[in-house]
This record gives structure tokens, C-alpha cells and sequence, in this order.
């Protein structure tokens, strides 16, 4: 059965003294969730919103909260993220020292939140294999982590392609979810290599009109889907 592209705005591009109308906006534009990309200035160079963003938001939105931690030690910030009412959260898989990545995954699943891994553009995908099975989702980085409006590295479609053959290999079906660069052409081209969820910052937020653009990017990740599953 068909199922439609997921787009998730990333609010580190909206307009923060206005967030609660611009997450107004996403519901009515229909975005389906709202990505938030919490950095620490020491995994990625940038610094940016913790736990009580996530907690405000969870308070004024149904929307699921999609928690994208570039962090180092995510373990130990897991069960906050959590506690404030986060509905998936994605680990990097170069945050995690020996077996932690599998206890990031087992924490998140005994909360009963969805658990995602995540790879920078260098990391191979074969960094994933211990645990892709158990994933709920992929994310596949697009850009460098740690700034949004950066430019779509080209050719990570085919490390989406490679991640659905692996993990069909592995009989997973996790999403897979595609960050950094995203506009109407870049969807298309991940949405026909697999990816189910989009992340968008700049492409929605400096839009002129940022409710057209979410159903643009949409329409053209769902005209791909359909296009790839007719061949
Ligand atoms: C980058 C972040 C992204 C970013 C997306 O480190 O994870 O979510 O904000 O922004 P755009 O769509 O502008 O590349
Ligand atoms: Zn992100």
C-alpha cells in the first residue's frame, strides 16, 4: 500500500521568537512531524536546545516531537529527552563508544519511544549492522551535522538505497529518514532511493510562504515514491 512521505520541519530554522505560531503552522500545513535538533557544542561545533524546548513543545503541540541528538554521551541524556515527552530519539552512531549504541536503542524501547540511528555523510552504513534490526529508524545526514541551509551533499541517495538493501537483508524495515539540504528536487531524488521521513529547515522556514513549501516538498517526495514503486 502506498504510504505518503513524512516531512518533518526542523524548527532550529524557524523563527525562534515566534515558535509557537510557526508550529502552528506546520500542523495546518500538515507536516507530520516536528524534527528537533539538539546540539552541544562539542560533538558538532554548534550549540543549540536541550530538554526544556522539548518539554514547552510537547506542552503547546500534538505533533511528534523527533528528537535528533548531536551529542556526545547521548546515554546519559536519553532519559530526559524521554521524560519530556520526546516520540522517537536519533542517536549518532559516532557518539557511541563500544555497545552503547545497543543500549541507546534498548533504553529507548523499554520507554516505549521510537529508537533511531543515525550517520554522518563520511560514516560508512555498515556502522549501523549491529543494530538494524531493532532500528525504528535511519537517519541518513545529507550535510556535515551542525548548521541547517548547508547544500545537499550529492550522491547520498545512494547511501539511502544502500541502507534499505542492507536492511532488507537484515529483514528490518526501519524508516529511513533523510537530513540536510532537502528542497522539492533533493526530496524527489531521496524519496525514489527510499527515504520515508524528510527533514527540512531552510527550504520551508525561508520560503516565502512556508505552508506551500511543506505541501511542494510533499507532493514531490510522494510523485517519486509513486514513480519508484510503478518501475
Ligand atoms: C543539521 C541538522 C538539520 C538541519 C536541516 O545538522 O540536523 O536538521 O537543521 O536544515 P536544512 O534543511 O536547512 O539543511
Ligand atoms: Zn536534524
Amino acid at each position: 500500500m502506498f504510504q505518503s512521505m513524512k516531512i518533518a520541519p526542523s524548527i532550529l530554522s524557524a523563527d525562534l521568537m515566534d515558535l509557537s505560531r510557526d508550529v502552528a503552522m506546520m500542523e495546518q500545513a500538515g507536516a507530520q512531524w516536528a524534527h528537533i535538533d539538539v546540539m552541544d557544542g562539542h560533538f558538532v561545533p554548534n550549540l543549540t536546545f536541550g530538554v526544556p524546548l522539548v518539554k514547552q513543545l510537547a506542552r503547546i503541540t500534538d505533533l511528534p516531537l523527533d528528537v535528533h541528538l548531536m551529542i556526545s554521551n547521548p546515554l546519559t541524556q536519553i532519559p530526559w529527552f524521554v521524560e519530556a515527552g520526546a516520540t522517537s530519539v536519533t542517536v549518532h552512531v559516532e557518539a557511541c563508544g563500544p555497545g552503547e549504541l545497543e543500549q541507546a536503542v534498548a533504553m529507548l524501547h523499554d520507554a516505549g519511544v521510537m529508537a533511531a540511528a543515525a550517520i554522518k555523510p563520511k560514516t560508512p552504513v555498515s556502522a549501523l549492522a549491529p543494530v538494524l534490526a531493532d532500528l525504528d529508524m535511519v537517519l541518513v545526514m545529507s550535510v556535515e551535522p551542525g548548521f541547517s541551509g548547508q547544500s545537499y551533499i550529492a550522491s547520498s541517495e545512494v547511501k539511502v538505497a544502500h541502507v534499505v538493501e542492507m536492511a532488507r537483508e537484515a529483514g528490518a524495515s526501519p524508516l529511513i529518514q533523510v537530513d540536510g539540504g532537502i528542497g522539492v528536487e533533493t526530496a524527489a531524488l531521496v524519496a525514489a532511493h527510499g527515504a520515508d521521513v524528510l527533514v527540512c529547515g531552510n527550504a520551508v522556514f525561508a520560503a516565502t510562504d512556508p505552508a506551500a513549501a511543506i505541501s511542494a516538498i510533499e507532493s514531490a517526495g510522494d510523485g517519486a515514491r509513486r514513480s519508484a514503486m510503478s518501475l
